[in-house]
């Protein structure tokens, strides 16, 4: 529940966040993103739906390389973190024992001229809207959405989806630990949806009502709390800058002591560049033992951990590394966008970490000439299976470099007609805009080989 509280003043930073990236660089990166297919806003046909997007062709698979890059590193190359997917409908007793219910609020205010409703530390005493300065006194608005599960619309029936996915690797602490075997230190990791009734959602999928996060609870023993929290900070970080956000666009902001949420003993920020200034990408909070006491008070099971070598009965301390997944994909896309020239001629182009692209190959048969087809695909087949791959013959080869560039693609494969005679193909890399000739053969090798130095 780290609710945003004021940040105190930055001045803004240059909104020229990355060399050669234009100063709108928000418009552009939102226009692209409508433009190639990454995200549309949903229900656009009927008007569009506030603060709901969808993700379009090569918005699904640059989304779901970010949640893969992050479980492979969460998960997949550690033995001390298993995986969950727990239900994101729950009942009450969940969102009471956590603290959701009585303190997931945001301020709301009612502008007294023209009505309009907003969340008060974000608007600065002025409504936006109308200018006015006159407000209601604040209340406390509850972000959970609140439904009924069955056909009864009761108290009953009442359910929750959820606001974070953390409470349901809490709720199934004992169940992970019969399971796996696995004692502290270890972790419970999960991506998934989250829903928030986010009173002024904002700055495209940065702060929505409906979103992704990727979040791991790292159960410790209490002794080792400072330890493993220093340890997820370095690790964290590392994580966004191998995948290619720089260094002057990265920065870890430890909270004051009255910033922090009741339930945390120490935390710090992700956070990134974006063209509004300095904003979390992800929030790393050492939760204590407050959610396992918490849970385990509410429904009366056991949730220590019995270490049998001590002989030693105790709740663990959680660090909590939490995500989002799609404000983290906005984030690499602003970081990667950039405009230059190749051959006198503009272009925009997409620096996307190899792994994060939606594509990582084009394969484009120089012409549609049919002779070229059935080379072009035994090439796009021999990759496929390794690789996601565009597969493209319209318009000249010039304009398919461009439109591949635009969208991320780090490598375009040209079959020729030459290739029709020595075997070979051109590999064309969108950075360098450097051209090799390569067999069909070791094309994949050389693919690989790439993605390796990436
Ligand atoms: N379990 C702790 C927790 O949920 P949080 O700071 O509220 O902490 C973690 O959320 C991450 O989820 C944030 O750093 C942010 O990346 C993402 N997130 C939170 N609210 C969001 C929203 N309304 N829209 C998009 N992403 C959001």
């Amino acid at each position: 529940m780290a609710r945003c509280q004021p940040v105190p003043f930055l001045p803004m930073p240059d909104p020229d966040i990355a060399a050669g990236a234009p100063s709108d660089l928000m418009d552009k990166v939102v226009g692209l993103c409508k433009r190639r297919g990454f995200i549309f806003q949903s229900a656009e046909i009927y008007g569009g739906f506030r603060s709901t997007y969808d993700y379009g062709p090569l918005g699904v698979n640059l989304l779901r390389n970010v949640k893969n890059a992050w479980w492979e590193s969460m998960v997949q190359r550690r033995d001390d973190v298993v995986g969950l997917d727990a239900a994101i409908l729950s009942p009450p007793a969940v969102w009471e024992a956590s603290g959701h219910l009585s303190n997931f609020t945001d301020p709301l205010v009612d502008c007294r001229n023209c009505h309009q409703r907003w969340r008060e530390d974000k608007i600065e005493g002025v409504c936006p809207n109308c200018g006015s300065t006159e407000f209601t006194p604040a209340r406390a608005f509850n972000l959970m959405f609140k439904t009924h599960a069955g056909p009864l619309e009761d108290e009953g029936a009442v359910a929750y989806l959820r606001p974070e996915t953390a409470q349901g690797m809490f709720i199934n602490f004992a169940n992970v630990l019969q399971t796996t075997r696995k004692k502290p230190p270890f972790g419970i990791a999960q991506v998934g949806k989250s829903f928030r009734n986010e009173i002024t959602p904002q700055n495209f999928v940065f702060r929505t009502r409906e979103f992704e996060q990727m979040e791991m609870e790292f159960f410790v023993p209490p002794s080792e709390a400072d330890r493993w929290f220093q340890y997820w900070l370095d690790e964290r970080y590392s994580w966004y800058t191998d995948l290619g956000i720089p260094t002057d666009q990265l920065r870890l902001r430890h909270h004051d002591p009255d910033e922090l949420s009741h339930y945390s003993a120490a935390t710090a920020d992700v956070e990134f560049l974006f063209p509004w200034g300095w904003d979390e990408l992800e929030g790393i909070a050492n939760r204590t033992d407050f959610d396992l006491r918490a849970h385990s008070a509410a429904s009366g099971e056991r949730l220590e951990y019995f270490d049998q070598a001590t002989n030693e009965r105790y709740f663990p301390y959680v660090i909590e590394p939490a995500a989002g997944a799609t404000r983290t994909m906005m984030a690499f896309l602003l970081s990667a966008y950039r405009e230059d020239e190749v051959g006198g001629e503009a272009r925009t182009v997409l620096q996307l970490h190899p792994r994060l692209a939606p594509y990582q190959v084009a394969v484009l048969p120089l012409s549609k000439k049919e002779t070229l087809e059935p080379l072009a695909r035994e090439v796009l087949a021999s990759l496929q299976p390794h690789f996601m791959c565009d597969y493209d013959v319209t318009q000249s080869i010039g304009k398919r470099y461009r439109r591949q560039d635009e969208v991320g693609t780090p490598w375009c494969v040209t079959v020729d007609f030459d290739s029709l005679d020595d075997g070979a193909v051109t590999v064309r890399d969108r950075d360098t805009t450097e051209q090799v000739r390569v067999p069909v053969g070791e094309l994949l090798a050389e693919v690989r080989r790439r993605m390796d130095l990436a």
